[in-house]
């Protein structure tokens, strides 16, 4: 009261002089308002083609210059700071703001190793040389060299006999402990291929193994093998003999493991944090990897001894049978020495500033390599996020006005377990997924010449059409999507985990995306991680011209332009939501006829009706209030009518009386969630390009009309950009906090492959009943969820 009669007063005090001043200020901020709000409401954008800037900025190609620089020194994770000074400036040239984030990382760095076969009175009967052919012609094989090694193997000095495992998955130690044959104490000797290689290292350890060899077997390049008549590497397109994986033994996607810095789970690795025992996600047993030339010797010796394997067990070396041994009178001596420490590594990063800094697009790849080259992983990457830069300035530099940011990320330590994105992502969770509309990744850009998209389904839409835009390089090759149909039978994969984007999609919800030119059967062998993965052999056998990683700058472009320019962020909630069921119909497939009929437990059953009131909280900031209604969560069709008076109050839950079900009740309900859910979507989007329609012939409206399309749009696109946090759970998969997405993950047994429902075929899996019931329940009320906010407009 007192200070409205100060005011009062204050403003009798003024003169005349000061009412004028006053006036003209604000009739100045009204001309100031009015010509804003022309910008906004009343003006056609004035360059009308931001996308053929682009494609003619990239007429020009220097993905060759760029890639020549990446891939001609060592640049292991937390090395080279040259090439990361290099990469700010490339950012800070093309007129993008470019800042360097560090984090400091626990690492491992080669210092020595051996392998040794024995003979019965321990005496060297053979020396593996651990090493990779020098080639003249390829100039990053010949000297100072990165050794054959694996990243975070353990130090160790082990002499055992050994057997070999096939891939060393679940199913193959099963198959040898069924068959009598034991790895305790043993080497064991797996081929790559099928899960991560880490899991095999995880999985040899829980059976007893003291070490393990990990070698590339020819049967798994599958045509292009010298067996057919192709030559090695340098002189033909298949795998070099000496050709060794090098690699991350981390436990990534494993049960009680997470990607990131094994000393920092879930949280992020700045200067000073605390740290863990990393070794619930790295092993405690010494590995080391090798060429197929090299295990040639070895697994020869086995050759008679334990058990005979079966048909798929047999890989592509020709002079013995594929036992299993242990041949009691031939051990190997593995030694392998690392240095482990705590060291910085470097993201760069490059904003081009939109008008709409809460709407960002992230286009991301890593730069650290675990050899010299690394051309195609993940440097053709690299050479494209450079040609993007190009692209998007020079678009820039014409007087475009980005609507959306786009944000350049350059990550480091990603071969190690994602590390530079996984504590970015840590570290600036809340900003994240306040901000983000979607992340793009781009690993291994181009290593063929077959278009392969992995995405959150919001995003199959804008990669199409996108796709329609270009041509594919060759004579009448059509369009990248004609392509993409031919090839890939328009297939868009589901994101599993192996690259940056794990960190967006499985633990903060963000719409993802991972592109790049793949090898087909019959075109070269990539050589994956090996020292032949070079300038050489890119130039003479990836992609001789460079046109694919052209292609796949232009592509990109023109994706993260779309979704920055559309005035109603161009997501298809209905694919989603169309995905979600038939990935459903998936994991009914699984489940356990005998479940059907089973009647489901009162605590079971209080569960799936009920929300816990944690998953509320998070849910409500991760979609910054827009989807929380908490009314809507729980089944009340389950209740006996008379018994619920106050729904909303979850504790009480327990106690309520509600109806008998089966498991094939709960089972057609949740299923009944996921059918409306779609339903809601497709009205949603219907709504979507009414908008845009709306908003493109603007001029025909009254401008108030035009203001309340701007804030119904601006809520309409809040909606869409915070669909997918709504399949967050707080309390992550079962026994992986960390994975917090309930659609999609990598899967705990395979590591890379993506898995959809995770929660639910977990749980089957495991023939767990309730848990699968709670899981069921989960899906059902965020999909019930989802859709209420989809449908409260
Ligand atoms: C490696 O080879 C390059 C070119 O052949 C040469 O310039 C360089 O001095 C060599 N480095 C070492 C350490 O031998
Ligand atoms: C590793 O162990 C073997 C056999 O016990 C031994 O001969 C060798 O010297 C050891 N190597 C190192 C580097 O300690």
């Amino acid at each position: 009261m007192d200070l409205e009669k100060d005011y009062i007063v204050a403003t009798r005090r003024q003169g005349p002089v000061h009412r004028i001043l006053k006036l003209t200020i604000v009739a100045l901020a009204l001309v100031v308002c009015l010509v804003k709000l022309d910008f906004f409401f009343f003006t056609v954008e004035k360059i009308e083609h931001p996308k053929d800037i682009v494609l003619d900025a990239l007429k020009e190609n220097l993905a060759r210059n760029w890639l020549y620089t990446y891939a001609s020194e060592k640049h292991l994770a937390g090395t080279n700071y040259g090439l990361v000074e290099f990469t700010r400036k490339k950012f800070e040239q093309y007129g993008a703001k470019a800042t360097v984030d560090d984090y400091d990382v626990y690492l491992s760095y080669p210092e020595d190793h051996a392998l040794h076969l024995l003979d019965k009175h321990d005496k060297v009967e053979y020396t593996a040389p651990l090493k990779e052919d020098a080639f003249e012609e390829d100039p990053t094989t010949v000297n100072d060299t990165i050794p054959t090694f694996l990243g975070y193997g353990a130090n160790g000095n082990v002499t055992a006999n050994y057997v070999y495992v096939n891939y060393g998955l679940t199913e193959d130690f099963a198959w040898l402990r069924e068959n009598g044959v034991s790895v305790e104490g043993k080497i064991a000797v797996a081929r790559y291929g099928h899960i991560f290689r880490g899991l095999k290292v995880k999985f040899a350890q829980e059976q007893g193994a003291v070490g393990v060899l990990l070698y590339t077997d020819p049967a798994d390049d599958g045509e292009v093998v010298p067996a057919n008549g192709y030559k090695q590497y340098p002189e033909g397109p298949a795998r070099a003999e000496s050709s060794v994986q090098r690699g991350s033994v981390q436990f990534l996607g494993g049960v009680g493991a997470q990607p990131g810095d094994p000393t920092t789970p879930g949280y992020s690795s700045k200067k000073g944090a605390e740290r863990q025992d990393p070794h619930n996600s790295i092993g405690k047993i010494p590995v080391l990897p090798i060429s197929y030339r090299d295990v040639r010797p070895i697994l020869a010796k086995l050759n008679g001894h334990g058990k005979k394997v079966p048909k798929a067990w047999k890989g592509g070396l020709d002079d013995f049978e594929y036992t299993t041994g242990p041949n009691p009178e031939a051990s190997l001596n593995l030694y392998s020495k690392q240095t482990f420490k705590i060291t910085p590594i470097w993201n760069v990063y490059g904003e081009f500033e939109g008008e709409n800094k809460n709407e960002a697009i992230l286009i991301g790849n890593h730069r650290d390599a675990w050899i010299k080259g690394g051309a195609g992983d993940p440097n053709s990457g690299t050479a494209i996020l450079l040609e993007i830069a190009r692209a998007l300035g020079q678009l820039q530099d014409s007087g475009y006005k980005f609507k959306r940011s786009i944000i350049l990320q350059n990550w480091d330590g990603e071969e190690y377990g994602l590390i530079g994105s996984t504590e970015f992502g840590e570290y600036a969770s809340k900003k994240l997924q306040k901000d983000v509309v979607a992340y793009l990744n781009v690993d291994v850009g181009v290593q063929g010449k077959i278009f392969q998209l992995s995405a959150s389904p919001v995003l199959n839409k804008v990669l199409r059409k996108v796709a329609l835009w270009l041509p594919y390089p060759g004579k009448d090759a059509g369009s990248l999507y004609d392509h993409f149909k031919k090839e890939a039978g328009d297939r868009i994969h589901n994101l599993g985990s192996g690259s940056d984007y794990t960190v967006f999609l499985e633990h903060l919800g963000i719409p993802s995306a991972d592109i790049g030119f793949k090898s087909g059967p019959k075109d070269p062998i990539y050589q994956y991680h090996s020292n032949y993965d070079s300038f050489h052999w890119m130039k003479k056998f990836g992609d001789k011209g460079f046109v694919f990683h052209n292609l796949a700058a232009k592509y990109i472009s023109l994706v993260a332009l779309e979704l920055s320019k559309h005035k109603v962020i161009e997501f298809s909630l209905n694919d989603y939501a169309k995905d979600l069921l038939w990935y459903f119909q998936q994991v009914k497939d699984i489940v356990p006829k005998k479940w059907l009929d089973k009647q489901v437990p009162h605590h079971a059953m209080a569960h799936y009706i009920a929300n816990e009131r944690e998953v509320v909280e998070s849910i409500y900031f991760s979609t910054q209030g827009y989807y929380t209604d908490r009314k809507i969560f729980a089944f009340e069709e389950f209740l006996e009518p008379y018994q619920c008076p106050h729904i909303q109050r979850m504790t009480m839950m327990d106690t309520l009386h509600h109806k008998k079900a089966s498991f094939g009740d709960i089972l057609k309900h949740t299923e009944h969630q996921l059918e409306n859910l779609e339903k809601d979507a497709l009205l949603f989007d219907t709504e979507s390009i009414s908008l845009q329609e709306r908003h493109e012939n603007r001029e025909r409206l009254h401008w108030w009309q035009r203001i309340k399309l701007h804030f119904e749009i601006k809520h309409h696109n809040k909606l869409i950009q915070y669909f997918e946090r709504n399949f967050l759970y707080e309390h992550g998969l079962h026994e992986r906090p960390w994975f917090k997405h309930i659609v999609f993950a990598s899967g705990r047994l395979t590591g890379y492959a993506g898995q959809t429902w995770p929660g639910i075929r977990e749980a089957i899996e495991d023939e767990d009943f309730e848990r699968t019931i709670k899981w069921l329940g989960i899906a059902a009320k965020a999909a019930k969820r989802t859709g209420a906010g989809l449908s409260v407009e």
